[in-house]
């Protein structure tokens, strides 16, 4: 968790941070990945399924003292066979198995034809109670830390945009509006959902949490 003093320098710098700093922190700054992991393990209630969690399963392990388990489409550097699941409308765990699922900064990535079905297939590995978060950021600054973080890379011949390394898929976006997200999450079953602001983004971030019955 980050201490006072980090956010109020996260904060000061974020346009610094939002061209710069996609997923590595640096300078005494937090870099974009680390912001959002801070602020969506605040929700968590306790074993968790991080679906589509990137390179070295980092929400996970770093955030959440390995409380859970992340899993991804694609073999990332740091990834086990444990971490790989192809197809996340069919998961291999028993219902009602954690207690939070969190999707972040990754439900634009679902094509748009499985959206629906992976949130349900969420929905059933979820103990009653239980919680989903799902983070997205404002449609134009999507775009705007996507152009970033290419142009980056470009330059400095770096790999910091993951889904350039994947290869992106038909069907996926680069960013979902917030009625999408609603709609979606209120079809697959969830109930209560709630928007919370990341400050230290001015507000351009956000999260959606909402719960199974
Ligand atoms: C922008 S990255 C976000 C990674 C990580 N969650 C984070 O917050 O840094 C998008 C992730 O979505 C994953 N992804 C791609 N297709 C997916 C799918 N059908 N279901 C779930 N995740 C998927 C990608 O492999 C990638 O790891």
């Amino acid at each position: 968790m980050r201490s006072k003093k980090q956010k109020i320098l996260d904060f000061v710098t974020f346009p610094l941070r939002a061209i710069t700093l996609f997923i590595e922190d640096k300078w005494g700054l937090s870099c974009l990945a680390t912001e959002r992991y801070d602020y969506a393990s605040k929700e968590i209630l306790g074993n968790c399924l991080d679906v589509g969690c990137g390179p070295n399963n980092r929400f996970i392990r770093e955030f959440l003292h390995s409380n859970g388990i992340g899993i991804d489409v694609f073999e990332y550097e740091g990834l086990s066979d444990e971490n790989i699941v192809r197809d996340m409308t069919q998961l291999p765990y028993e219902d009602g198995t954690f207690d939070s699922v969190t999707f972040l900064a990754n439900i634009n990535h679902i094509p748009k034809d499985r959206r629906d079905s992976e949130l349900m297939e969420a929905y059933r590995v979820l103990r009653p109670k239980g919680n989903i978060i799902v983070t997205m950021g404002n449609p134009l600054a999507e775009i705007l830390v996507h152009k970033a973080v290419t142009i980056f890379d470009f330059v400095f011949k770096t790999h910091q945009d993951v889904d350039l390394e994947r290869g992106m898929e038909e069907g996926e976006e680069y960013y979902l509006t917030d009625s999408e997200i609603t709609k979606r999450v209120l079809k697959a079953g969830f109930t209560g959902i709630e928007k919370k602001y990341f400050a230290t983004q001015w507000g351009l971030n956000h999260l959606f949490v909402a719960f199974k019955e």
